[in-house]
C-alpha cells in the first residue's frame, strides 16, 4: 500500500435526501475529507448493483449508495428497492473479489449531515486498510 494512497470514494446521493445532508454538512463546516465525489440521483433505487459494480470497474476504491429513510422517499418505495437490492450487492462483491466493506449504503436524511460526514470518515477510514482497487484490478486482471 502507498503511503500516499488517498482512497477516492463516490457517493451516489439521492437528490430528496441525502444530497440535501451532504449540503448541510458543507454548511455546518463538519469536518470529512474531500476524497468523495458526489453523483446527484432522483432516487436512491435508481443505483443499481450492475452501476456499483461498473464504477468498483472503473477505479473508485469506495462506493457509497445514500438515500432517504424507510417511509420518507420521495417516491414512496424507491429505497424499499435499494434496501433489497444493496445486501444482495454486497455479497455479489464478495465473490467478484472486491472487499465488501469498500462500500457502504445508508440512510441520510436531509437534517443529519454529521451523519453524512461520519460516514465519509468512517469509509475512508477503512479504505486506509485495503490496497487501492487499482492495485487489486492489476492483480486480478478485469474483476
Ligand atoms: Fe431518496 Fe428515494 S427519493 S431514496
Amino acid at each position: 500500500m502507498t503511503e500516499t494512497y488517498e482512497p477516492k470514494i463516490i457517493g451516489f446521493l439521492c437528490n430528496w435526501c441525502s444530497y440535501a445532508g451532504a449540503d448541510l454538512a458543507g454548511a455546518s463546516r463538519s469536518k470529512y475529507p474531500s476524497n468523495v465525489k458526489i453523483i446527484r440521483v432522483p432516487c436512491s433505487g435508481r443505483v443499481s448493483p450492475e452501476l456499483v459494480i461498473r464504477t468498483f470497474r472503473e477505479g473508485a476504491d469506495g462506493v457509497m449508495v445514500l438515500g432517504c429513510h424507510i417511509g420518507d422517499c420521495h417516491y414512496g418505495t424507491g429505497n424499499h428497492r435499494t434496501a433489497h437490492r444493496m445486501p444482495l450487492l454486497q455479497a455479489m462483491l464478495e465473490f467478484t473479489g472486491i472487499e465488501p466493506e469498500r462500500f457502504v449504503f445508508k440512510w441520510v436524511s436531509a437534517s443529519e449531515g454529521e451523519v453524512f460526514a461520519q460516514t465519509v470518515r468512517d469509509l475512508t477510514e477503512k479504505l486506509h486498510q485495503l490496497p487501492p482497487m487499482a492495485e487489486v484490478l492489476e492483480r486480478k486482471g478485469a474483476v
